[in-house]
C-alpha cells in the first residue's frame, strides 16, 4: 500500500509516522517559566542529531486551540532546558506529566517526582531519571500552526553512578539504564531488554567468506 503524503491530511500523515517510526526515545523535558515555575513534559519526536556540536532535536506540536505548549513557550523565553531519559521504573510517572494541567500546576509535584539543581542551566533535572542532558537552545525552526522544531546544544550530561563503568573512557553500562521507548497507539511502550548483537564485518573478512 502506498500512502501519498500530498494527498492525505496532516493528521493521517502524523498517524502513519508515529505508528511506524519506533521505538522512539523519549525526551522528558524540564523547563522553567519566567515566573520560576518548573514544567515537565515528555516528547518522543526526539533524537540525538549530531556529536560535534552535540545536538538533540525535539518536535513540539501546537495545541488544538492554536497556542504553543508550555515547553515551547519556556524554551523560547529562557533558551534553556533539560532532557531527561525515561527508565522502566519511572515510565508511569512520565505519563502523569503529560496530563494537560493548567500552566500554574507543577507536573513534577503531581507525579511525586523530585528534582535536583542543574549545574549550567536554570531548569532542574529529574532526580529519578538515569540520564539527563543540560541543554541550551541552538535553534528553533518555526513551523506552521505554532509547531516548533527545537534544536538543543548539550552543555553537560549526568548519568546515574551505578551505570557508569569507566569514567575516564566514558564507558556506560547501557543495559543498566533500562530505558523505554515509545511505540504505537495511545499508550504503548517498549523496554530495551530484548537485545542481540551483530558485529560489524571488515571488508577483508567479507571477501574471505564470499570467496
Ligand atoms: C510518551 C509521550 C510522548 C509525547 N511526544 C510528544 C511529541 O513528540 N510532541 C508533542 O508535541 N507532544 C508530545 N506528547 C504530548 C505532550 O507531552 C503533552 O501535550 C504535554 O501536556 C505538553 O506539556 P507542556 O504544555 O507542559 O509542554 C507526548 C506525550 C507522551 C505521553
Amino acid at each position: 500500500m502506498q500512502f501519498d503524503f500530498a494527498a492525505i491530511s496532516a493528521k493521517d500523515r502524523y498517524k502513519l509516522m508515529v505508528s511506524t517510526i519506533l521505538p522512539r526515545p523519549i525526551a522528558w523535558v524540564v523547563t522553567q517559566s519566567a515566573a520560576g515555575l518548573v514544567n515537565a513534559a515528555p516528547y518522543s519526536f526526539f533524537n540525538g542529531v549530531g556529536g560535534d556540536p552535540p545536538l538533540i532535536s525535539i518536535s513540539i506540536e501546537g495545541r488544538d486551540d492554536g497556542s504553543r505548549k508550555d515547553t515551547s513557550v519556556n524554551i523560547r523565553e529562557s533558551g534553556q532546558f533539560v532532557v531527561n531519559l525515561v527508565s522502566d521504573a519511572i515510565a508511569r510517572d512520565m505519563v502523569v506529566t503529560a496530563i494537560d494541567f493548567a500552566p500554574d500546576v507543577s507536573e513534577v509535584a503531581e507525579a511525586r517526582l523530585t528534582t535536583t539543581p542543574s549545574v549550567l542551566v536554570r531548569p532542574p533535572r529529574i532526580a529519578e531519571s538515569p540520564v539527563a542532558f543540560e541543554c541550551e537552545l541552538y535553534q528553533v525552526v518555526d513551523l506552521p500552526h505554532c509547531r516548533d522544531l527545537v534544536i538543543g546544544h548539550i552543555l553537560c550530561m549526568h548519568v546515574a553512578d551505578e551505570a557508569v563503568q569507566d569514567v575516564e573512557r566514558c564507558y556506560i553500562d547501557t543495559p543498566k539504564l533500562d530505558l523505554v521507548g515509545r511505540m504505537h497507539g495511545g499508550g504503548w511502550y517498549s523496554r530495551t531488554r530484548d537485545r542481540f548483537e551483530i558485529p560489524r564485518i571488515p571488508v577483508a573478512e567479507w571477501k574471505r567468506q564470499d570467496g
